[in-house]
């Protein structure tokens, strides 16, 4: 059974001519999609982006996130965004331990672990990256890694926080780095992943969201969208370019029809 679903994360990039051309161009083909999107343009542009996908009437089809909130929900913190915001305006999904938060804004466990915990508490889904450095990987630590990273929020939450949860898998050496993925890798990592879930709680391991993501763009796709513990990947660079996402878009509505839609 396989909820898919594709999260464009648009990082440190894009501003409202993007955000026009790009609403304008997909929004009839979301319409036609059998899976769900979520884009996560930068906070800044967040409510813009939403008044334009209501304006393209498509805002049954493509949801927002957050690619980041601050620990805290509200006072002196210059410069931060808050949970507390986000449902404001009406977001409902926000990323958190991405890879380049962790190496640029050394964001560690405890960290995620509050962002984990005020999302929560504010009924945002939150989509928490995992996965592990090359050297990590090199050393065969990756499922243990990844596994740890879990257990973060497991052990001070407990397994049930993980419901209306995102898991993101992107293994850092991954990331934005032209890589050809290896599909039968990755379905080993994810497979790892919802089986040490499901020995916790069956229910929750058999159906979180484990999402793909790293140097995914439309040549690759279809093949990690095969794997059975695949549901859906988060793309980074090849999503920033209109005609590119259309192609992945595409690429997925003319070869895949996923058993059940849910997010
Ligand atoms: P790329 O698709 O550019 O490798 O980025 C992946 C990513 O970090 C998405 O969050």
């Amino acid at each position: 059974m396989k909820n898919l679903l594709i999260i464009s994360n648009w990082k440190l990039n894009g501003n409202k001519y993007l955000i026009n051309h790009f609403i304008n161009k997909i929004s009839h083909i979301v319409k036609s999609c059998n899976f769900s999107i979520i884009i996560a343009p930068p906070l800044l542009y967040l409510d813009y982006m939403q008044q334009v996908i209501k304006l393209y009437k498509c805002d049954n089809y493509i949801s927002l996130s957050a690619q980041n909130i601050d620990i805290h929900n509200y006072g002196s913190f210059t410069g931060e965004i808050s949970a507390k915001m986000l449902k404001d305006i009406g977001i409902k999904y926000a990323i958190i331990g991405h890879a380049d938060r962790k190496i640029f804004h050394k964001e560690n466990d405890n960290i995620i672990l509050k962002k984990f915990t005020i999302l929560k508490s504010e009924n945002i889904f939150p989509i928490l990256c995992i996965g592990e450095t090359k050297k990590e990987y090199q050393s065969n630590q990756t499922i243990v890694i990844c596994i740890k990273q879990i257990n973060n929020i497991i052990k001070n939450l407990g397994i049930l926080a993980l419901q209306d949860t995102i898991i993101a898998y992107e293994p850092i050496w991954a990331i934005g780095n032209k890589i050809i993925v290896n599909p039968t890798y990755i379905q080993k990592i994810h497979n790892a992943i919802r089986n040490y879930l499901m020995q916790i709680n069956y229910k929750i391991g058999k159906y979180i969201n484990i999402q793909y993501g790293g140097s995914v763009n439309f040549t690759n796709i279809l093949n990690l969208l095969k794997q059975p513990d695949i549901n859906g990947v988060l793309i980074g660079k090849a999503s920033l370019d209109t005609e590119n996402f259309i192609k992945i878009l595409n690429t997925i509505n003319n070869n895949f029809i996923p058993s059940e839609v849910n997010i």
